[in-house]
C-alpha cells in the first residue's frame, strides 16, 4: 500500500509539472482527484483491508489526499496569476504607432450635392423649398394640372398606377404646384426637388425613377419677362459663368404659353459633344401658369398670374459631370460614387 501511495505521488508531481494550461490542469484533477480518480480508487481498495491495516493506512491516505489537493490548488492559482500577468504585459506592449488599414471616406451623393446647390441658389432669390408626395392622387398629378383623363399628354408620361383606384407614383414634380397653392395661396415662390417615376424601359438615358426640380412663382403682374430673367439668373448661378438663354415655343397642358428654355453651352463656343455640337443645352420646360391650374389651386387668375418651370436633375448632373449613363446614379458602385 505504501508503495502504491508513493507511486501515485510521483505520478501526480510529474503530471502537474507538465501541465501548461488550465485544460491540462483539469485533466490532472480528473485523473487524481476526480470521482473515479486514483485517490478514490485507493479509498475503495481500503475497504478490503483488516481493521489493523486500516488504522495504519487510513491516516497515510488522508495525508496524501491533503497534499495532492494542496499542490493542485497552488498550481491552479499560479497558472491563473501567470495568465493575468501575460494579458497585462500584452496591453503594456500595445504599439500605438502601428498603422491601421486606411478607412473609406464618405461623401454626399451627387444628387444631394446638386440639389443643395440648386436650393441655395433659389433661397438666395427669396424662394422657399417645399416637399411633395411621391405617392399621389391622379387629381394632383394630372387632373388639376389641366390634364384630364382623356388628354393625349398622359401618353408622354407612362404611369405606374397603384392597386388603389386613382392613385399613382407621381410622374412629375408639378404635383407640388397644386398642393402649395391650396395650402399657402398667393403670392408664393417655391422650389421643390424630388423623385418622379415613369414606367419606362431603362437604358443609358432613361430611368423608371429620376429627379426633377419644380419652380413656381405666383404674384400680381407676373409675366414672361419674370420667367426669362429668373431662369437666366438661375442658370448662370448653376454653371458659374455668363449664360445666354434661348426660348422655343412648346406645349405643356399646365402652362400657357408653354416654352422650352435652353442654356448656351457652358463648355464650348462652337459646339462640343456635351451640347451635341449645337452650342445649346436643353434644360427646362416652362411657361405661364394656365388659368385652369390657378383656379384648381384656389387662386383667382383675374388677380394673380405666375410662371412655372421644371428641370431634370439627372440631366443637369450628367452634363455637369460628364456622366454617360443615367443608371449610374442608383448603381451604388463605389467607383462611381467616389468621384464626387
Ligand atoms: N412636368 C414637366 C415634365 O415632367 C416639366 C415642366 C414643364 C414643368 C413645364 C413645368 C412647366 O412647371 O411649366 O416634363
Amino acid at each position: 500500500m505504501n508503495e502504491i501511495i508513493r507511486n501515485i505521488k510521483t505520478d501526480f508531481s510529474n503530471q502537474l509539472a507538465n501541465a501548461r494550461t488550465l485544460e491540462d490542469l483539469e485533466q490532472v484533477r480528473i485523473q487524481f482527484l476526480g470521482r473515479n480518480g486514483a485517490l478514490s480508487e485507493l479509498t475503495k481498495q481500503m475497504r478490503e483491508l483488516s481493521p489493523e491495516e486500516k488504522r495504519v493506512v487510513g491516516p497515510l491516505l488522508m495525508n496524501v489526499k491533503e497534499e495532492i489537493q494542496q499542490a493542485f490548488d497552488n498550481a491552479h492559482a499560479q497558472l491563473l496569476d501567470a495568465q493575468a500577468r501575460f494579458e497585462k504585459e500584452k496591453q503594456r506592449n500595445f504599439d500605438v504607432t502601428a498603422s491601421r488599414r486606411p478607412s473609406l471616406e464618405g461623401s454626399l451623393h451627387v444628387y444631394t450635392q446638386i440639389i443643395q446647390k440648386l436650393e441655395d441658389i433659389f433661397i438666395s432669390m427669396g424662394y422657399r423649398v417645399v416637399d411633395g408626395p411621391e405617392v399621389e392622387a391622379d387629381y394632383y398629378n394630372f387632373e388639376a394640372l389641366n390634364i384630364p383623363s382623356d388628354h393625349p399628354a398622359r401618353d408622354m408620361q407612362d404611369t405606374f398606377w397603384l392597386n388603389i383606384p386613382g392613385m399613382l407614383l407621381r410622374t412629375q414634380t408639378s404635383n407640388v404646384q397644386i398642393h402649395t397653392m391650396e395650402k399657402d395661396h398667393a403670392p408664393l415662390a417655391i422650389v421643390s426637388p424630388g423623385r418622379v417615376y415613369r414606367n419606362e424601359a431603362r437604358d443609358a438615358s432613361h430611368e423608371f425613377m429620376f429627379m426633377q426640380l419644380e419652380c413656381l412663382y405666383i404674384d400680381k403682374n407676373v409675366s414672361m419677362a419674370n420667367l426669362l430673367y429668373t431662369t437666366q439668373t438661375f442658370l448662370e448661378a448653376v454653371f458659374e459663368k455668363e449664360t445666354k438663354i434661348r426660348v422655343r415655343p412648346s406645349y405643356f397642358p399646365f402652362v400657357e404659353p408653354g416654352v422650352e428654355i435652353d442654356a448656351s453651352c457652358p463648355f464650348c463656343k462652337s459646339g462640343c459633344a456635351k451640347c451635341k455640337f449645337s452650342t445649346w443645352i436643353e434644360l427646362l420646360g416652362a411657361g405661364l401658369v394656365h388659368p385652369h391650374v390657378l383656379r384648381a389651386g384656389g387662386i383667382d387668375p383675374e388677380v394673380y398670374s405666375g410662371f412655372a418651370f421644371g428641370m431634370g436633375i439627372d440631366r443637369l448632373a450628367m452634363i455637369k459631370h460628364d456622366i454617360d449613363d443615367v443608371r449610374h446614379f442608383k448603381s451604388n458602385k463605389m467607383a462611381f460614387l467616389e468621384q464626387f
